[in-house]
């Protein structure tokens, strides 16, 4: 392995989900096109314990299924129809397992923000297996994945059984303690919620090294504004704009 495993500013976010299906084969290609050179996308298991990228606990906003994923065999997810709650164009897109989505990702030389995204009470299993499976697809040759979760016993897998890569502590709110987590989890980044960003808390944040990225910005002068205050990357759904006006350009 070698370089630097935070590859961009600007982070694609479950693909690029403003433009196409999130966390889907096509949002990968989407982002590609569109000049992101990083993704952040969420990972969790389906019933029989294939790792599948996929956000929500249920099926029902995302999908034309219905219930728990947790209760799907991955079978029953592979028929499912994850494109067309977005759009027409994406009719049939399906929801990719990881292994697919790492090969996707190889090929459209993409990095990878991997989100652990256990159904509740599934972190430790969850963990593992898209751990293991990221392991046996990863090319060594590139940068590895940041790992991130907000469950801490996803990290605390990782720290075990991915020693090497590094680890994102994400965070919802300014959480006490946080920086003796992050320092007995060894992270290489706190992943916060935007609005937890002022200069002072980013670097409180960056502190020894750690990097910090922000989750989700949208709007384009904020996330040039979050840049110039010492934050690391942005995490967007239409990164596209931000790269834009960063490079001084106007959106396509
Ligand atoms: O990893 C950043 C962000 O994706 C965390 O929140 O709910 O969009 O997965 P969520
Ligand atoms: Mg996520």
């Amino acid at each position: 392995m070698s370089g630097d495993w935070l590859a961009a500013r600007v982070i694609g976010h479950r693909g690029a989900a403003a433009h196409a299906p999130e966390n889907t084969i096509a949002g990968l290609a989407r982002a590609a096109a569109l000049g992101v050179a990083m993704v952040e996308v969420d990972a969790k298991l389906s019933r029989d314990g294939i790792p599948v990228l996929f956000h929500d606990d249920r099926l029902d906003r995302t999908t034309n299924g219905k219930g728990p994923v947790a209760q799907a065999d991955h079978e029953t997810l592979s028929r499912l129809d994850a494109g067309s709650w977005f759009g027409p164009a994406f009719a049939g897109e399906p929801i990719p397992t990881l292994a697919a989505a790492i090969a996707e990702m190889t090929r459209l030389k993409l990095a990878l923000n991997l989100e652990i995204k256990p159904c509740p009470g599934r972190e430790r299993e969850t963990a593992e297996i898209a751990l293991a499976v990221a392991q046996a697809h990863w090319p060594a040759d590139r940068p590895p994945p940041l790992v991130s979760s907000f469950a801490v016993e996803c990290l605390e897998v990782a720290q075990v059984a991915a020693p090497d890569w590094p680890r994102g502590l994400l965070l919802e709110r300014a959480t006490p303690g946080w920086d003796r987590l992050a320092q007995r989890l060894d992270a290489a980044s706190v992943n916060i919620a935007a609005g937890m960003a002022s200069a002072v808390a980013i670097a409180g944040y960056r502190r020894g090294g750690r990097r910090c990225l922000a989750y989700t910005v949208n709007d384009a002068m904020e996330a040039e504004s979050l840049l110039a205050m010492g934050m690391d990357a942005v995490i967007s759904d239409c990164p596209d704009l931000i790269l834009a006006r960063l490079a001084g350009r106007r959106p396509a």
